[in-house]
């Protein structure tokens, strides 16, 4: 067993995990290396490629959990969509129209990706730590899907389609939902420990909205992987005002923005393991700031299961060495005693 496992499964350990949205990434000089000689998506479609970038922050530093390299958008490549990055995704021709979905492919249970099974099968005979696999959240495939790309303004567009256009909307969100669950079955089926679901745009919407396009096709996501008895992760960017909503879903994790005290989510979701949230804007601080924000952000995840992460992906100007103090800083904080301990010996599970 690991503690991350044992913390994802809801147990109290005595000291935290952590792992580190976007811990594979630009931040890293061997990603920047690699991606001289590679496009976005070669790296992503080539299993070796992949487990090897995969394995640059397990190697680097002593994290408690490894996340697959790929991106939530490698499904929709599979449905047909034809998506570049520069450096965030560009969608060529947006999904708007009944007959825009119905010309997206939905591959089956096998075909979503297949070099993603490949690439976890390698991983897991390589890394030294549970490995967690994701996917996107429905409604924020969506966003991209519709809009063409990311956005500036909280995804106006989206957010007009989706009261303009409900029926194309749940056709959309429908084949969305059945093409993750067979991705992230796959995912499970080659090795993932653990299973994120990342709904970065949910925070944009009205509650109620959310209750009718968001909550309903994340709850068939991961209840379509209940039988396969590996721990689910819900991670919803900005969404205070939809926790209790989210307290509903099958998952053992919810993940909190870096605008929530664990405090107050715990309030919210009683019986969960949190994970989360310093803000990453921290790690552009100093050292000293890094060590004393992660440990208000360990104390206010006290009293329940606590697996330690950012409150979103670690920005690429982040200083390595500051990762480092991080990781130390939190392995150091003895949650039972709610100190470092005296020695620089880790504090035991
Ligand atoms: O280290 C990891 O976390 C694993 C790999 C990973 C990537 N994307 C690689 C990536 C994961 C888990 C993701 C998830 C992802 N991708 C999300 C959800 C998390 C979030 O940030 O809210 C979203 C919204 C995307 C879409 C996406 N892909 C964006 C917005 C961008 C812009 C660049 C960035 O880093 O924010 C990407 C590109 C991308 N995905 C890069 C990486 C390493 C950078 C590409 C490059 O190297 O130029």
């Amino acid at each position: 067993m690991s503690i991350f496992l044992d913390a994802v499964q809801g147990k109290d350990t005595r000291r935290a995990p952590i792992w580190i949205m976007r811990q594979a990434g630009r931040y890293l000089p061997e990603y920047n290396a690699v991606k001289e000689r590679y496009g976005f998506w070669e790296m992503c479609r080539n299993p070796e490629v992949a487990a090897e970038i995969t394995m640059m922050p397990i190697r680097r530093f002593p994290l408690d959990a490894a996340i697959l390299f790929s991106d939530i958008m490698t499904p929709l490549a599979e449905m047909g969509v034809e998506i570049e990055f520069a450096p965030g995704p560009v969608v060529a021709r947006p999904v708007r129209t009944v007959a825009d979905v119905e010309r997206l492919r939905v591959p089956g249970p096998d075909g979503t990706a297949p070099f993603v099974a490949a690439a976890v099968r390698m991983i897991r005979e390589r890394c030294p730590v549970p490995l967690v696999g994701f996917a996107g959240a429905p409604l924020t495939l969506a966003a991209y899907l519709v809009d063409s790309g990311g956005s500036a303004d909280g995804h106006h567009g989206l957010r007009a389609w989706l009261y303009d256009r409900p029926a194309a909307a749940h056709l959309l969100l429908d084949k969305l939902t059945r093409v993750t669950v067979d991705y992230l079955r796959m995912q499970i089926t080659a090795g993932a420990q653990t299973v994120q679901l990342f709904d970065s745009w949910a925070g944009v919407h009205a509650s109620d909205v959310y209750d009718e396009f968001g909550l309903p096709y994340a709850r068939r996501v991961l209840a379509g992987l209940e039988d396969l008895a590996v721990p689910r992760v819900y991670f919803a960017l900005g969404s205070h005002h939809l926790l209790g909503p989210i307290a509903g879903l099958p998952a053992e994790v919810v993940g909190v923005d870096w605008r929530t005290p664990l405090s107050s989510a715990r309030a919210a979701l009683p019986g969960r393991t949190l994970q989360g949230n310093l803000d990453p804007a921290v790690l552009g601080t100093r050292p000293e700031a890094v060590s004393a924000r992660a440990r208000d952000v360990l104390r206010q995840g006290l009293g329940g299961a606590h697996v330690f992460n950012l409150g979103h992906g670690i920005r690429p100007d982040t200083p390595v060495g500051h990762v480092q103090r991080l990781i130390e800083t939190v392995h150091a904080f003895d949650r039972h005693t709610e100190g470092d301990r005296e020695d620089d010996e880790k504090v035991p599970r």
